[in-house]
């Protein structure tokens, strides 16, 4: 397991931070996006497809369970569990499996702690006391998640790891 850390003090700082993590990950990648509503979950997805290389915009996936984005080399499958009934839902949908063929991020894991796969890179956004503040806490767990994170340390300008 790694941790990392980053301050973050505009919607533009948070989102190139998940743009140079969207340039590190890999096929089969799994993104879990904690924080309050207006955290900058969302934010954040914006940035990672545009590291991704994809340049659909990414809206907020409110009706639908798992948005994909094609049109980059690899598809970001986007996952909102906020209206999720439950664990059983995310269960059937298979996580590991929409995951494999790209990337899955899914916001508000919390909702289905027990469909979630052991391997993972755990994104904690939490809103700090200045309006536009934020404090990015990352969790590595796995190989492929460890060396993502590495990649954002080692590229990522002002971070404090
Ligand atoms: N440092 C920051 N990082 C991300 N968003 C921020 C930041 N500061 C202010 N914001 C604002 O907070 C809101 C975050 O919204 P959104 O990304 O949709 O959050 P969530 O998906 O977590 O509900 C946006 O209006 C954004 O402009
Ligand atoms: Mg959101």
């Amino acid at each position: 397991m790694q941790h990392c850390e980053f301050d973050s003090h505009s919607p533009k700082n948070t989102a190139e931070l998940a743009e140079r993590l969207g340039r590190a990950v890999e096929r089969g990648a799994i993104l879990l996006l904690e924080g309050e509503l207006g955290a900058g979950k969302t934010t954040f997805v914006q940035g990672l497809a545009r590291g991704m290389g994809l340049t659909d915009y990414v809206r907020s996936p409110s009706f639908v369970l798992v948005h994909e984005y094609r049109n980059g080399p690899l598809p970001l499958f986007h996952a909102d569990f906020f209206r999720l009934s439950g664990a059983e839902e995310a269960l059937d949908l298979g996580l590991e499996d929409v995951a494999a063929p790209g990337v899955l991020v899914i916001e508000w894991p919390e909702r289905a702690e027990e469909a979630l796969p052991e391997e993972a890179l755990r994104v904690r956004i939490v809103v700090g006391t200045a309006m536009d503040d934020r404090h990015l806490t990352f969790s590595a767990k796995g190989e492929r998640a460890e060396r993502e994170l590495d990649a954002l340390r080692s590229t990522a300008a002002g971070g404090q790891p």
